[in-house]
């Protein structure tokens, strides 16, 4: 090594020296102990980093048919995203004052089209669960799991609370009443009147096992993000923010992605494994789950500000129509038609 290199890299060594005594002086701890147990540490591996064996052991079919470990799987996989859909949720909703992320232009474009990713990803790979699995298989399997339904998923509902104001989520027609408490606002809810027997008027078992494992965090998690949600912020958010045709946009994307996209993306599962000839079953949740599920019907929006009347009005058509022409356009493909 030439002497110049040499020197140069003694500089650098002695800078991070430096730099590290500092942190552990600061933490009132020895850097000579450190740097031994650095001497004798083996280093990481990849397979202990990602806890490779752990996360491979967490998929425990309930009945011996195979494709139900596609199901579990892509369900974790789901989980997963959505764990990181809620990240940039919480860094763009988190109260630090005026350093507050919310506030600055920049973070909405980048945390936004962060959330847009992945939730398109997640549209777009749903089909693993339309065609990707044996539909006998499925039918079979899924008894198994009742009363488990993906509708008792937590993590959803968080992103659906912390994008929202609760009134954006009650079931449509719903009065506005500026009286009612949180609690009672909670009940109004759509996924909260889903979950009821039409027939009975009782809450299904699937509701009432969600209701007692989480109604009480549930609540707290509420009286956090209802005056810290996104749409909330976006309405306090300086002009320039609200008025970017960028952030709108990618507001309405976001939108669009989770309450019509994922939802239709998941409704053609539901079609593809609960429908068969002539007979209609339920879900696993028991819910009638061809009223409940269509965004037509749901018209869950979290940023209605950035809809006109008529796109409200017609919430979730354009896009079956689109998916539906698409399809046309495959079959003609198929027939060799050039039109
Ligand atoms: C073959 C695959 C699937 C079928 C047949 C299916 C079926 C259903 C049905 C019928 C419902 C209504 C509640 C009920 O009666 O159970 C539901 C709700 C739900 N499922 Fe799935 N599901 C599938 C995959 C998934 C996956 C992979 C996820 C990801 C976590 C998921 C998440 C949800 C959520 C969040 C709801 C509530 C939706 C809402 O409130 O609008 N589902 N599912």
């Amino acid at each position: 090594m030439a002497e110049k290199e040499w020197k140069h890299q003694l500089t650098e060594i002695l800078d991070k020296l430096s730099k590290l005594e500092e942190k552990y002086s600061g933490l009132g701890q020895d850097m000579m102990s450190y740097l031994e147990g650095l001497y004798y540490s083996n280093g990481l591996t990849y397979w202990d980093y990602i806890h490779l064996d752990s996360l491979l052991g967490l998929q425990n079919p309930r009945t011996p048919f195979p494709d139900e470990v596609i199901f579990i799987t892509y369900h974790q996989i789901t989980e997963l995203m959505f764990k990181l859909v809620k990240l940039e949720l919480d860094a763009l909703t988190a109260d630090k004052g005026e350093n507050s992320e919310y506030l600055v232009a920049g973070n909405w474009i980048k945390r936004v089209k962060r959330m847009n990713n992945y939730f398109r990803h997640l549209s777009s790979s749903f089909d693993i669960m339309v065609t990707g699995m044996d539909k006998d298989e499925l039918r079979k399997f899924r008894m198994a799991l009742l009363p488990a339904s993906g509708f008792q998923s937590v993590q959803f509902r968080h992103i659906e609370l912390m994008s929202t104001t609760l009134s954006n989520l009650f079931q449509e027609g719903t009065e506005d009443d500026e009286s009612a408490s949180l609690e009672e606002m909670y009940q109004q809810i759509y996924w909260k009147k889903g979950g009821i027997d039409l027939e009975t008027g009782k809450k299904t078992i699937t509701l009432e096992a969600f209701e007692e494992m989480y109604d009480e965090s549930l609540l707290r998690f509420i009286t956090k993000y209802q005056s810290r949600n996104l749409a909330y912020l976006f309405h306090l958010a300086s002009q320039e923010i609200k008025e970017s045709e960028e952030i709108r946009q990618l507001l309405r994307d976001f939108d669009q992605y989770v309450n019509v996209y994922w939802k239709l993306s998941h409704l053609a599962a539901a079609s593809r494994h609960l429908i068969y000839g002539e007979n209609k079953v339920e879900g696993t949740g028991g819910t009638n789950w061809r009223q409940f599920l269509p965004p037509k019907h749901q018209k869950v929006i979290f940023f209605p500000s950035l809809w006109s009347e008529e796109e409200k009005a017609d919430w979730g058509k354009a896009a079956v129509l689109q998916h539906f022409q698409q399809a046309v356009a495959k079959e003609w493909m198929k027939a060799g038609k050039t039109e």
